[in-house]
């Protein structure tokens, strides 16, 4: 077989066999076939798609490249969530203790931020003490004895996605739904999921920018996941303007605490109940999805799901001290409020650019390599739909190192104020 051909096929239309399929990733992650050949092909399929079939083989060809986790000591239904990435993107660190509580097993493993997404690791790193890499056999104790254990992926986990997912990254690749489908459900796969509750993002801070090219992703996911087994539910969700009101690691954290203790903004925790709703489901703890979403909410109101993330993060070597001073554990050394200069009504808050806006704050990076700080950020003050008045608080600006007129100017033009009133904005669109 050579690769000059397969990239042709493609090219021309046609539909790659499994045989061609498995021959390209087998050369990607044994470097046998080079990168200008694969960004050939990678460009290709953007331009001329893959059906489900070559989407499935190519999920299952890249959860071969590298280590698939045995999750089989650990007794009952595994399941885990996944977004597809946002901004404020806070739900793994409620929905899992909330699942957990519930006597759902949750074995999760999650990723870093890269450019305008945040990542859930980064954000846990932000409480003292917490380790995001320990031993297999402690993961597979700890999810037996408390449920719960949030870690990072393992270095070899999904070899040829590293590879692929770079070369997306500065080739123009990445926006493809098989690329992602097959990025996102070979993880998941290689993660030893029994089930999966997906959170599909669409909206200007999402890779899919209208709701019909986000249904098209899911529905692909969950073909995918019918075909392997696994059981999907998919929730289509607006990323128009950030989940919540705190971007930023540490703010992050406290929002999560927040929610955790019925503090949290009202839409962000209805995110959370109805993906642990049907989490429940999934893992066989209820029946059905109602019963899932009435014990989410029990547990977040009685306090158990408060109690289970604090057992989860001391077992994981953090302290938690930080949740007696919520205040303090935001407080950074440079605090700016940005005020609004005009009145009206908040008609759009560009969640990409609020993004790159707190990645600019210090919050993310702009390369694997850059430190972050943990305490920078936003704190949103008005949201799409908020009516304001000139001189109104819009938001604060966080960070330890100094902040700049940029910066203020950069976070004020992420708001469009005008006269016209608008609806807020509903979060979850639909399940699938
Ligand atoms: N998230 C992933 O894991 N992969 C993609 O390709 C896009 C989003």
């Amino acid at each position: 077989m050579r690769i000059v051909e397969i990239i042709e096929r493609k090219r021309d239309g046609k539909v790659l066999t499994k045989a061609e399929i498995d021959f390209w990733i087998d050369g990607v992650t044994h470097k046998t076939i080079p990168d200008y050949q694969t960004s050939a092909l990678l460009m290709a399929i953007v331009l001329k798609g893959m059906n489900l079939e070559e989407t499935t083989y190519l999920t299952e060809a890249m959860v071969k490249s590298g280590d698939v986790i045995d999750l089989s000591n650990i007794d009952g239904i595994k399941v885990d969530k996944h977004s597809t990435g946002g901004v404020g993107d806070k739900t793994s660190m409620i929905i899992s203790p909330i699942v957990a509580s519930c006597g759902g097993k949750v074995a999760k493993m999650s990723g870093r931020g890269l450019g305008h997404t945040g990542g859930t690791l980064d954000k846990l790193e932000s409480i003292e003490g917490y380790q995001v890499e320990i031993p297999n056999k402690q993961f597979i104790d700890q999810v037996n004895n408390i449920n719960i254990a949030l870690v990072g992926q393992t270095g070899n986990l999904v070899y040829a996605d590293k590879v692929l997912y770079a070369l997306r990254d500065v080739t123009g690749t990445v926006e493809s739904l098989p690329l992602i489908a097959a990025s996102v459900m070979s993880k998941k796969i290689a993660g030893g999921a029994d089930a999966i509750v997906l959170d599909v993002k669409f909206g200007e801070g999402a890779f899919m920018k209208d709701v019909d090219s986000a249904k098209k992703l899911a529905q692909t996911m969950i073909n995918i996941g019918e075909r392997l087994d696994k059981k999907i539910t998919a929730l289509l969700t607006n990323m128009n303007q950030p989940l919540g009101y705190h971007i930023g690691n540490a703010l992050e954290v406290y929002e999560s605490v927040k929610t955790l203790k019925n503090e949290g903004p009202k839409d962000l925790e209805e995110l959370c109940l109805v993906a642990s709703g049907y989490m429940l489901l999934h893992g066989g703890v209820v029946s059905d999805f109602e019963t899932g979403y009435k014990r989410a909410k029990t547990s977040l109101e009685d306090g158990s799901a408060l109690a289970k993330f604090k057992e989860w993060i001391r077992a994981q070597g953090g302290d938690t001290g930080f949740m007696d001073d919520l205040e303090g554990f935001i407080d950074a050394k440079y605090r700016v409020e940005v005020k609004a200069e005009v009145t009206g009504y908040v008609n759009d808050l560009k969640a990409l650019e609020l993004g790159m806006t707190s990645l600019h704050l210090g919050a993310g990076r702009s390369t694997v390599e850059d430190d972050i700080d943990m305490k920078a950020g936003i704190i949103l003050n008005k949201k799409v739909g908020d009516k304001v008045e000139a001189e109104d608080i819009l938001g604060v600006l966080l960070s330890n190192e100094p902040i700049t007129e940029s910066h203020i100017k950069e976070f004020k033009d992420t708001f469009i104020i005008s006269n016209t009133e608008v609806d807020k904005p509903k979060l979850i669109e639909f399940v699938l």
